[in-house]
């Protein structure tokens, strides 16, 4: 627009002569820039980026939609159902793995970077899923898998080949302390010693994960380049971004020192370690400041898988100058696991002044779904909306995980034979795997609960009856309705949008309220976690209110708000503007 202001402005003035011509094209080149930086990096009156307004939403393709009826989830399915995503309120989908892969880990072993398994489709129907993304204002994050490639990778084929082989150092090769004996004690997280023996060369290779998953190399340089270039090649093809897989273990150290044993065994029958030789290691940091620097040439954005287990750990991903992931997600928020109101308190206090952007999850594919970890087994729907709604109006990037949004559950394999995630399969019965919290998304009362016309990859639990997009979608009162409503506000409330987080009543055990607010508008949220009904009364002049009252915006059925006290049915859920009255001859202060 700028630089064709100009044009018409040098034509107009007739400025085109010989003499100007270079030093105008000049102008012009850097008005173009700077127009595309500004779009690219654009950032609202508060300086929030996109994915700080954004709803993101994970999506297992194995599990979404399944447009060829084979059993199995694919991108054209994921495609076909767009227009779902945006008027739900999601703004960004991240799919884990998408890529060729021998599916051991289910696409967390990758054999080719820069391509489509052939189960989901080809690189025209991501093209395609990408377009019709933007059509739908749906940005799309890849998932990427940063720790570890698949041992059919072409890098990996070639690298156990020879000692000589180009691509040998692309992993960790080291010769055993004695025959039968891996070079140290580390322990990999799927069971078993982190080594196996290869014959070809007699040498050991490492894998943190399943002994299909070798460990990339990442202190060789061409394996950095060949990692960064990746990322540039799908930024070309549309991408808003990646999720990181794993970041904690893409270093380890050179010298291999031994793990300190710890006491107990793991649920892979395995002795605890401390794995302090093997797992967040400086280096990564370094790591993840290049791959910050590649996502912000294209105005992307880096979520980290980010295990930590304090906010000092969780800060360092944020990097020394904000400088690493935008997004590292807070799964400490996952350990809470039962509705208390004083530990989250506690965890969002510590997430929301932590410096970086909080990032908040409840579910996702390596976790047992919300559902049932916060469900008491009787009220478990009243409780997922008392999730939804609060997770969905804190202060931070929200990651829901498909599925979520209607109330589904785990579907537990009950029989070894059943499993299909390696980890169940070692280690069962103390580690029944992750089947569970991936199965089918529920899209109507139909054969398969709508998702394929072929028995899926995963069997959907009876409750798809009830738990469905179709049946809930005509339900007021429903999960699927809770979510969006919540969603809906979430996206045109400015309080919700752009406002400070504060805790209200904090000595409250049972019920968990707070305060989001914008230059003199609030929107107050009071959650019931309890089965018992509450009332709670607020008194927010500390806050700069005065004169008020709580007028409802998202509220379930039996709670209700009189002047300033407010009713809540067990786990009832509400959500009010904070209204100031302007009172006859009171003069309000409002801020
Ligand atoms: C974390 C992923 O979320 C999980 O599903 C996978 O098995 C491991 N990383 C290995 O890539």
């Amino acid at each position: 627009m700028k630089a064709l202001k100009l044009l018409v402005f040098v034509r107009r003035k007739n400025l085109m002569s010989k003499r100007f011509f270079p030093i105008l094209s000049l102008l012009l080149v850097l008005c173009c820039s700077l127009s595309f930086a500004a779009q690219t990096k654009s950032v609202d009156a508060e300086g929030h980026q996109w994915w700080q307004h954004a709803v993101f939403y994970e999506i297992y393709p194995r599990s979404y939609a399944d447009s060829n009826n084979d059993g199995v989830g694919d991108l054209k399915g994921i495609t076909s159902r767009m227009a779902y995503l945006h008027d739900l309120g999601v703004d960004a989908i991240w799919i884990s793995p998408c890529f060729p892969s021998p599916q051991v880990d289910f696409g967390y072993d990758v054999s080719d970077y820069e391509n489509i398994d052939p189960m989901y489709g080809t690189l025209a129907d991501f093209d395609q899923m990408v377009a019709e993304g933007k059509n739908h204002h749906v940005s799309i994050i890849l998932d990427f898998v940063v720790n570890h490639t698949s041992d059919q990778h072409a890098w990996f084929l070639d690298s156990r080949s020879s000692r000589t082989a180009p691509h040998r150092d692309w992993y960790i090769w080291r010769d055993g302390k004695g025959p039968g004996q891996p070079p140290n004690n580390w322990i990999s997280t799927f069971g078993g010693s982190a080594w196996k023996f290869d014959p070809t060369t007699n040498q050991y290779y490492y894998h943190y994960f399943y002994a299909a998953q070798p460990d990339l190399n990442w202190r060789n340089p061409a394996v950095e380049k060949a990692m960064l270039d990746t990322t540039r090649w799908w930024y070309k093809r549309g991408v808003s971004g990646f999720r990181l897989d794993a970041v904690d273990t893409m270093f380890e150290d050179s010298a291999l020192h031994d793990n300190r044993v710890l006491e107990g065994k793991n649920s892979q029958g395995d002795p605890n370690t401390d794995e302090k030789y093997n797992k967040k290691l400086p280096e990564m940091h370094v790591v993840l400041q290049k791959l910050r620097t590649v996502a912000d040439e294209a105005g992307a954005v880096l979520i980290g898988e980010t295990w930590t287990s304090n906010i000092d750990e969780l800060k360092e991903y944020y990097g020394p100058n904000g400088n690493e992931l935008q997004m590292p997600m807070d799964f400490m928020f996952t350990g809470v696991n039962k509705l208390s109101p004083p530990e989250f308190r506690r965890q969002i206090a510590q997430v929301d002044t932590a410096g970086g952007w909080p990032v908040f999850v409840i579910s996702n594919h390596d976790i047992v779904r919300s559902y049932n970890r916060y469900g008491d087994g009787k009220n478990n729907d009243a409780i997922a909306k008392l999730m939804g709604a609060f997770y969905l109006t804190l202060r931070g990037t929200p990651i829901m995980y498909y599925g979520e949004e209607i109330g589904m559950e785990n579907n537990d394999p009950k029989r070894k034979e059943d499993v299909k995630d390696p980890i169940g399969r070692t280690g069962w019965p103390q580690e029944i795997g992750r089947d569970g919290e991936r199965t089918p998304m529920q899209w109507n009362t139909g054969v398969n609960a709508g998702f394929s016309k072929k028995e899926p990859w995963l069997p959907v639990p009876p409750s798809y009856k009830t738990h469905n997009v179709a049946t809930e979608s005509k339900d007021p009162n429903s999960v699927f309705s809770m979510y969006k409503k919540v969603l809906a506000l979430r996206h045109t409330n400015e309080a919700l949008l752009e406002g400070n987080y504060t805790a209200l009543n904090e000595d409250d055990a049972n019920v968990m309220s707070y305060l989001r607010s914008y230059k003199g508008k609030a929107v107050l949220v009071a959650l019931n976690m309890s089965s018992s009904p509450q009332k709670v009364k607020f008194d927010l002049t500390g806050l700069g209110f005065r004169f008020h009252q709580l007028a409802p915006l998202v509220t379930t059925s039996q709670t209700s708000a009189k002047g300033l006290e407010v009713t809540l049915e067990p786990f009832g859920v509400f959500i009010g503007d904070v209204k100031n009255l302007d009172l006859p001859g009171v003069v309000v202060d409002r801020y």
